[in-house]
């Protein structure tokens, strides 16, 4: 059964943040021309964006990061918080969304609005994705590993296929408007993947500024930040004692939960759904 989801243009959106009012007050929504979209299908590090952006539109003050829960802060587009908070947002705002480029609202596309889209090997996305699942009443059950892989390969999952995603903000023509940037560079490299966004935004950000940013926004760092790692949040929604939502923070764990088969599996969906594509991915799938 899909009880814990509402359905908007066929994605699965979990109703304890998303009704039909957000939906509508996403699709009227104003964008504007300094409004900066960090975009990703879940599990991809979005949460790591929300904690990062702020900082590298400020230049490094760590007020928003001390002091804004991470839902307020860097607000979904798409979820019943926006409108609530929408008012307070500093500016250049900073949001998060997980929609895919087909859904974002019309004034986006007029706007010059920039969009940073974090993606993550697909495999990761899962194994995060499964845990989560584990941990929160909000979402349906995933049942085993093997079932829960099943209903992400087939996409009913929460905002849908992973690769369908993927495709439309690959296909989307929006030119220097948009970085792509992936988890495993942030994890490999944050004061680079820092500067990469510095630049991309024309901050030009200082050394010093970016090496100050990527300590706070560490995988440590948030792990201890009480307004980034969910401990805000009921126990009854979230139990983050079962497991942590900043449960490892790495690259590669898919190789501590995938047996060979459930790997051949999972490949040769995503490769099918991929396959003519003209862009290229990062990972081999
Ligand atoms: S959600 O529910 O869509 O908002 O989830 P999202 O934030 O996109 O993804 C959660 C995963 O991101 C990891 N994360 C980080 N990794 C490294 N460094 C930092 N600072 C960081 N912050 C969040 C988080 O731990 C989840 O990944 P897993 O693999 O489960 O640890």
């Amino acid at each position: 059964s899909s009880s814990s989801y509402i359905e908007y243009h066929g994605l699965l959106l979990p109703h304890i943040s998303h009704s039909a009012e957000s939906l509508e007050y996403a699709e009227n929504f104003s964008v504007e021309d300094t409004d900066v979209f960090a975009v990703t299908y879940p599990k991809s590090g979005t949460v790591w964006m929300q904690e990062i952006l702020p900082l590298v539109l400020n230049g490094g003050d760590l007020t928003p990061i001390k002091t804004i829960v991470n839902w307020d802060r860097v607000p979904w587009l798409e979820t019943t918080r926006l409108a609530q908070i929408v008012d307070q947002l500093a500016s250049p705002r900073g949001l998060v969304s997980h929609f895919p480029y087909n859904l974002m609202p019309p004034s986006f596309h007029t706007s010059k609005a920039k969009v940073i889209y974090v993606m993550r090997n697909p495999k990761d996305v899962f194994v995060s994705s499964y845990h989560f699942h584990q941990i929160t009443s909000f979402v349906d059950d995933p049942g085993t590993f093997d079932e829960f892989m099943e209903k992400f390969l087939e996409g009913r999952v929460m905002n849908g296929k992973w690769t369908d995603h993927i495709k439309s903000w690959k296909r989307a023509e929006l030119g220097d408007r948009i970085l792509f940037i992936t988890y495993e560079e942030m994890v490999q490299d944050l004061p680079a993947s820092i500067k990469l966004m510095s630049d991309f935004l024309g901050n030009n950000l200082s050394e010093e500024v970016i090496q100050k940013i990527a300590e706070q926004c560490s995988f440590k760092t948030m792990k201890s930040n009480p307004m980034s790692n969910f401990s805000l949040v009921p126990k009854k929604y979230m139990d983050i004692e079962k497991a942590p939502f900043l449960r490892k923070g790495i690259a590669g764990d898919w190789k501590n939960h995938f047996n060979s088969e459930q790997l051949a599996r999972f490949t040769s969906v995503l490769r099918k759904e991929l396959e003519g594509e003209n862009f290229s991915l990062p990972w081999s799938l």
